[in-house]
């Protein structure tokens, strides 16, 4: 229908009258929403614009919680109106092409600023151009901000990166963005991380993406260059006083506290010295060692630049250095020992230790330490059946100590499960592969002996320089020594 009226309209145009002669712009104009294409172009890009727009003042004001919204209104939306606004001209310019068939003067194209109808055409163009640059502007910069911020990299991927944001909702970096410490300033990192993003969103599209994610991060950016922004070793100074409880199932009641003072370190004032525990990162101090191993647990030779310019290799004997493969020497820095800062996940006896002391699980029922544990360290396939489970382990495992027990204690019996099921969420991800004690952390060295993490990779005597001196294992040089 719509061609067949339009073949008459032109018919007659060219007939010569010179008042109703549309000239070659007119038939661009026309083409533009009098073809199916060009109409769609049109359709398309008032379709984006207004949604867009919508999408952008639901974001501002905050009214829906949904990723999608922010993804469909920064990433799918700007891509419509992109490309309504390539079609329009397009289905224009075809029909141009298509001149016989319509029977369109070949004239060259003018711009005659005197006739008003090409006045109103500029203005018109111009106005809509302002209005669709402030609108992409906008989206650009919102969906900026959008993509870097914590909710976009722990929500749009809500399955895989579920335990990093579970652990990060709950640690004192949670008022810090995850590309603050994943990304940092620069542009060329800028670029990186968005063309890795680019190569993780194809990874969880195809379903190809290791489980759980692999610690450490192979190309995370050098910590110096993240959290110095807001740390800095100079300021470092003096201890810090930390406090371990630890029960044990035979006595629930009295922990065993280890009261310490970390020699935190770094800058000593009063000397201007560096010294203590942050003495690695200070300035005119260079630790770097050659790991054998992906986890970088097995470190072979470490070698250490001192200020007073000496320098050292430590060589541990014991650990075999392939000479088939290339190894790369790493220069220490904060993530070395601070690889939890943010995603910090708990072992099940600090989780069952704090609720004993904390009163979560009550002390008094008996053997409630030991069942716990157990009941915790069960293997669920799901978060889903561990949530529905632990309570019901619990109970048995008492049954089978007291049914008397059980009734005194029903309700703490049932807090207790609530608190250990709370625990598990925030440490478990059994489709993840993520378990109890996946990730370790390396600021002690609680977990030395299971996983070889810890200070003590270095700090164990066993690295030896050719002048016979080692790393040392001496308590008191890191902390005050424990009663
Ligand atoms: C305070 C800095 C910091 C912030 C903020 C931060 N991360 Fe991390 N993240 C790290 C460090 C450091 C590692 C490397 C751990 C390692 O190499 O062993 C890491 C590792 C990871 C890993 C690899 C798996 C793992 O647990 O080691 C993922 C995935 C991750 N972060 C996602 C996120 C997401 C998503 C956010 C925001 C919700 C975020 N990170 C915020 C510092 C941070
Ligand atoms: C954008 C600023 C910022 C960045 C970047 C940052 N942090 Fe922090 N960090 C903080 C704030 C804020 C706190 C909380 C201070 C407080 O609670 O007193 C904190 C606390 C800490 C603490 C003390 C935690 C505790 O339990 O007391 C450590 C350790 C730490 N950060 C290490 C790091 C490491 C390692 C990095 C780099 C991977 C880093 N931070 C990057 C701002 C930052
Ligand atoms: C040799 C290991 C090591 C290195 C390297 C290291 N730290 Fe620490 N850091 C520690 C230990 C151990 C503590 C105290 C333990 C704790 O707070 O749980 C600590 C404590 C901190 C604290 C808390 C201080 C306070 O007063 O509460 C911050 C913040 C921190 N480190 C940031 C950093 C930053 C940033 C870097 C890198 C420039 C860094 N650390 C490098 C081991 C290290
Ligand atoms: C990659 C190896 C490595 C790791 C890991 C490591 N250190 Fe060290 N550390 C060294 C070396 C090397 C020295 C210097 C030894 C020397 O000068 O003879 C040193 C020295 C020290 C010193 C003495 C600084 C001074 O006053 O001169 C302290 C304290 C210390 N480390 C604490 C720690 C703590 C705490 C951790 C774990 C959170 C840790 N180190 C992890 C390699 C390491
Ligand atoms: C290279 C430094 C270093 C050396 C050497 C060292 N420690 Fe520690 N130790 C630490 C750090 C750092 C922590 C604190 C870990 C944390 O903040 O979670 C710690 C914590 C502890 C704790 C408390 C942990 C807990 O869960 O109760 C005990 C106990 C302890 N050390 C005993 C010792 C003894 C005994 C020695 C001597 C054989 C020793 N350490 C040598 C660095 C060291």
């Amino acid at each position: 229908m719509a061609e067949n009226e339009t073949n008459q309209e032109d018919q007659t145009t060219t007939g010569g009258d010179s008042k109703t002669y549309r000239g070659p712009w007119g038939h661009i104009v026309r083409g533009m929403w009098r073809t199916p294409l060009g109409m769609f172009g049109m359709v398309l890009t008032t379709i984006s614009i207004t949604l867009m727009i919508v999408g952008v003042i639901v974001e501002i004001l905050g009214i829906v919680h949904n990723p999608y919204v922010g993804i469909i209104t920064f990433m799918v939306l700007p891509g419509g109106m992109i490309m309504g606004l390539s079609i329009i001209p397009l289905a224009a310019w075809i029909r141009r092409r298509q001149y016989h068939k319509y029977g369109i003067v070949k004239e060259h194209l003018q711009i005659n600023l005197s006739d008003h109808k090409h006045r109103s055409f500029i203005v018109g163009f111009i106005i809509l151009t302002i209005v669709n640059i402030t609108v992409l502007v906008l989206v650009g910069y919102e969906g900026y901000h959008f993509t870097d911020s914590p909710y976009f990299c722990g929500m749009v991927c809500h399955d895989v990166m579920a335990p990093e944001y579970t652990a990060y909702q709950r640690s004192p970096h949670v008022k810090v963005a995850c590309v603050e410490c994943h990304i940092g300033s620069g542009a060329s990192w800028f670029v990186q991380a968005k063309i890795s993003g680019l190569r993780q969103v194809m990874a969880v599209v195809a379903d190809n993406y290791s489980r759980p994610i692999p610690a450490p991060v192979e190309h995370l950016r050098p910590a110096r260059d993240t959290c110095e922004t807001c740390h800095w070793p100079d300021k470092f100074h003096g201890k810090k006083i930390k406090i371990f409880n630890h029960f044990t199932n035979d006595d629930q009641i009295n922990p065993e506290v280890n009261e310490m003072a970390l020699h935190i370190g770094g800058h000593n004032p009063q000397t201007g010295d560096f010294e203590g525990i942050h003495w690695h990162v200070s300035k005119d101090v260079e630790v770097s060692y050659l790991a054998v191993d992906k986890k970088r647990t097995q470190l072979a030779r470490v070698r250490v630049k001192r200020p007073d310019g000496t320098e050292e290799e430590f060589i541990k004997e014991d650990i075999e250095v392939p000479e088939d493969e290339e190894l790369e020497w790493r220069i220490m820095d904060c993530i070395d020992c601070h690889n939890r800062p943010t995603h910090v996940y708990d072992m099940p006896d600090e989780v069952v230790d704090f609720g004993l002391l904390s009163k979560k699980i009550n002390p008094e029922i008996e053997g409630i330490r030991e069942d716990s544990l157990i009941a915790l360290q069960r293997e669920y396939t799901s978060r889903e059946e561990a949530e529905s489970q632990i309570g019901e382990h619990l109970l048995d495992l008492q049954k089978l100590r007291s049914g008397e027990q059980v009734q005194k204690y029903e309700e703490d019996i049932r807090k207790a499960s609530e608190y250990l099921v709370e625990s598990y969420l925030n440490n478990v991800w059994p489709k993840m592969n993520v378990l109890w004690g996946t990730y370790s952390g390396h600021l002690g060295h609680q977990y030395y002996d299971e996983n070889g993490f810890g200070c003590f990779r270095c700090h164990d005597e066993e690295h030896i320089s050719e002048s016979g001196n080692y790393i040392p294992m001496d308590c008191d040089q890191c902390h005050d020594e424990p009663e």
